[in-house]
């Protein structure tokens, strides 16, 4: 076959298999991938952060697949995260996962683990460690993951696919195409914002704006400034009810200056309280009270958690509720005692999964009440269930 992309003398070797088949086997997923989209060349990455974790996702044929790859002894090349699994991997009994279910995913993680990818079991790497520094490459398949890490970060990451991200753990490497390279980093809509947003109004403007532009890059003019919380709320959405990977907001992120070309008008689009409110109020899909709250999509920051504290500290929650994030940031909130003070409460802080990649169908809820866009837009799909989309703390009041 012949190779339009140029590869190195030790890309090369990879290729021709003289770091054996997983290696060789890996490296040609990353040339398939960048002849397709019309790479020239490689890239090294500097992390890599891997989806496809859940059982629930991958089910036997994606466990027997992982488990044949870290038989062979092959290693990461680069330091490499894990999304959320399917359970959590300590607490899977008292919340009542089937241990069937849990013993699959633990085979699953084993694998991974023996590959020499940190088990954290995340989608926010970037609050336990995997943080990459501006205009860095790296080869990540969380899609909220992806849209903090270029937007937020200014790292340059596509939308991997579980075993594309893996493959470039593997090399340290990915195709230079998509957003790796400066010119597909420059915004092709402009957003207006004209009210002033709060709480679960990031997620509805990311839920609207994604249907617009699909994988374009939006640019926002928002009123307020935003937290990394809402930078963080307002990307998932964008990735799930589109598919983008990169969003610009004006004397926010890093690379706001260059996203604009002088050259080119772009689109303007104005949004205003009426839209946002309604993109709201599309995301709940049933007038139901929720039987469970979950919250953490994507995976709670210590500072979200302590905002969740602030409210129900003393109080009896009506409802069950699980405030889901990594193990690292739970070991930060029981040091804290926030852990503490939402167990008392009644609820629990849930780590290494979500309410979506856990089996929550068979757990025996029937509407889950969330803050997240990108988790009200996936609930009903991946486990079949109502969703309830609302404020953080009209969630936790709910009678
Ligand atoms: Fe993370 Fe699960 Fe939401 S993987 S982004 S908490 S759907």
């Amino acid at each position: 076959m012949v190779n339009p992309m140029y590869l190195t003398p030790e890309e090369e070797a990879m290729y021709d298999g003289q770091e054996g088949p997983v290696v060789e086997k890996s490296m040609e997923i990353l040339v398939a991938l960048g002849d397709i989209y019309g790479a020239r060349k490689m890239v090294d990455i500097s992390s890599a952060q891997i989806s496809g974790v859940s059982y629930k996702t991958i089910g036997d044929a994606g466990l027997e697949y992982l488990e044949e790859f870290a038989a062979t002894g092959v290693k990461v090349k680069v330091p490499s995260t894990l999304n959320p699994a399917g359970i959590d991997l300590n607490q899977w009994q008292e919340l009542g996962f089937p241990k069937d279910f849990a013993q699959k995913q633990r085979r699953i993680i084993d694998a991974y683990q023996k590959m020499g990818i940190s088990t954290t079991c995340t989608c926010t790497p970037y609050l336990v460690g995997n943080v990459p520094t501006l205009g860095s490459h790296i080869a990540w398949s969380e899609s909220s993951a992806v849209c903090y890490a270029n937007s937020v970060l200014g790292a340059r990451t596509n939308r991997e696919g579980g075993p594309g991200a893996l493959a470039a753990a593997i090399c340290g490497k990915t195709a230079e195409y998509g957003y790796h390279l400066d010119r597909e980093r420059k915004a092709n809509f402009l957003f207006e914002v004209e009210t002033y947003l709060k709480g679960v109004d990031y997620g509805a403007l990311g839920y609207f704006v994604g249907k617009i532009v699909g994988n374009g890059v939006p640019y926002f003019r928002l009123r307020n400034s935003p937290s990394v919380n809402d930078l963080k709320s307002l990307g998932a959405a964008l990735a799930s009810s589109g598919a983008v990977a990169l969003y610009h907001v004006e004397k926010v992120t890093p690379e706001y200056e260059e996203a604009l070309n002088e050259k080119e008008e772009l689109e303007t689009i104005n949004v205003d309280r009426k839209e946002i409110d309604e993109s709201s109020h599309t995301l709940s899909n049933t007038n139901k009270e929720p039987d469970l709250i979950c919250l953490g999509c994507p995976h709670a920051s210590l500072e979200e958690i302590k905002s969740i504290t602030e409210i129900i500290d003393g109080h009896k929650l009506n409802i069950p509720l699980w405030v889901c994030t990594s193990i690292s940031v739970k070991a930060a909130a029981d040091h804290m005692g926030y852990t503490k003070i939402i167990e008392k409460a009644g609820g629990k802080v849930v780590c290494d999964t979500c309410m979506v990649v856990a089996p929550m169908e068979e757990l025996g809820f029937q509407v889950i009440g969330v803050d997240s866009a990108k988790a009200a837009n996936y609930v009903p799909t991946m486990c079949g269930l109502d969703v309830v989309y609302d404020d953080l703390e009209k969630l936790i009041k709910r009678k």
